[in-house]
């Protein structure tokens, strides 16, 4: 019998063009750049435009990945979102990106576990590729925070920022994806969240962030080392078969420490945290990107993708890296 596997044939991202540096939130709440720097990692983070909504930045990513995979979007068999901050309650930000992609008749829904929203569409895309049924599938994170957040509260609007990525991938005789683990943990719930709903056309409850910052640190380090190593012993890898690792990008001494752990020295971490901030669901696939196009990433190596995030969630995909477009 075949075993199907998943390849990624593509990867694209878009960052609104409007950048906001430490200096300006300065001045909006009592801050400095060396603060933000320093407990952070972060210089800038990127803005969305009035006009622009969350399902504007996943076409651009989506039309960037649908490029480089060399494949119109009528061949998708299968569209999903990773998002926490959707243009609306529904219809999905899927739905209207399959829309605006030109595209109709092929699936489409969005996945909701914050910032391991990727990995889980990710996980959740590879599972369907498996089954046969499947050829193309595109799969998308794509954030606004900047709508979401308090921005008086200097302990939280620092630390995010608006984008995303997406990738195409296709069915494969090789992998691939090499392996996936996926958890939650929904006693959590109480350290990061947005805790508003709609209700009798009023929202009802505080719709913006709010995190216990300490608590989500220390949660993310201890589940980061351990989803990879879970990951890797379903590979039958080790620690030292991972040339990248792109943990979620929330915070540059969460990654330090996560890298330590792992005994993996810095320059083998993609990082973005600097020029992005935390996008949430949009993270990885941005710093996947990044790293795809500049070289970094070649064929053959192993690639460990991470997320963590509210719920509490958190989960890896670890990828042999074998790129190329549809005809290769
Ligand atoms: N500028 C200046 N001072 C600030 C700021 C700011 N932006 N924010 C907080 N402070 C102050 C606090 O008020 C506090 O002052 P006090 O001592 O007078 O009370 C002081 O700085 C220290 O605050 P702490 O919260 O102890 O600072 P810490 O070193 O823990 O850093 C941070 C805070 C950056 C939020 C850290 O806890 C962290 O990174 N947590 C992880 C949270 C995270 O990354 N969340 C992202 C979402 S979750 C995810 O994606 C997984």
């Amino acid at each position: 019998m075949t075993v199907i596997h998943t390849r990624i044939i593509g990867t694209g991202s878009y960052l609104p063009e409007k950048i906001l540096s430490n200096a300006d939130l300065a001045s909006v709440v009592e801050t400095s750049d060396e603060w933000i720097q320093q407990r952070t990692g972060i210089r800038q983070r990127h803005i969305a435009a009035d006009s622009e909504m969350t399902s504007d930045l996943a076409l651009k990513a989506s039309q960037r990945a649908l490029d480089m995979a060399g494949i119109a979007p009528d061949k998708l068999d299968l569209i999903i979102v990773a998002t926490t901050t959707p243009d609306m309650v529904f219809p999905s930000t899927a739905c209207l990106l399959q829309a605006k992609l030109g595209a109709k008749g092929m699936p489409a829904f969005d996945v909701q576990a914050v910032c391991s929203g990727f990995v889980y569409a990710l996980a959740t895309a590879d599972q369907f590729m498996r089954s046969g049924q499947y050829e193309h599938i595109l799969v998308v994170g794509a954030e606004i925070y900047s709508r979401i957040l308090d921005w008086q509260d200097r302990g939280t609007c620092v630390l995010f920022g608006d984008g995303a990525g997406a990738v195409v991938l296709k069915r494969s005789a090789e992998p691939g994806i090499l392996a996936a683990c996926l958890h939650a943990d929904g006693s959590h719930a109480g350290i990061l969240s947005v805790p508003g709903s709609v209700s009798g056309g009023k929202v009802s409850g505080r719709p913006l962030l709010q995190m216990d910052g300490t608590a989500v640190f220390k949660f993310a380090v201890k589940v980061l080392e351990e989803v990879a190593v879970e990951t890797l012993a379903i590979a039958g890898l080790h620690k030292s078969d991972i040339n990248w690792l792109i943990p979620h990008q929330a915070n540059i001494r969460i990654i330090q420490a996560t890298a330590k752990k792992l005994g993996l020295p810095m320059e083998r971490v993609i990082t973005t945290v600097d020029r992005h901030a935390n996008t949430s669901a949009a993270s990885v696939p941005l710093a996947l990107d990044e790293a795809v196009r500049d070289g970094r990433i070649q064929p053959g190596q192993h690639v460990m993708l991470e997320g963590v995030g509210g719920g509490f969630t958190w989960g890896a995909v670890l990828i042999k890296w074998q790129a190329g477009s549809e005809d290769s």
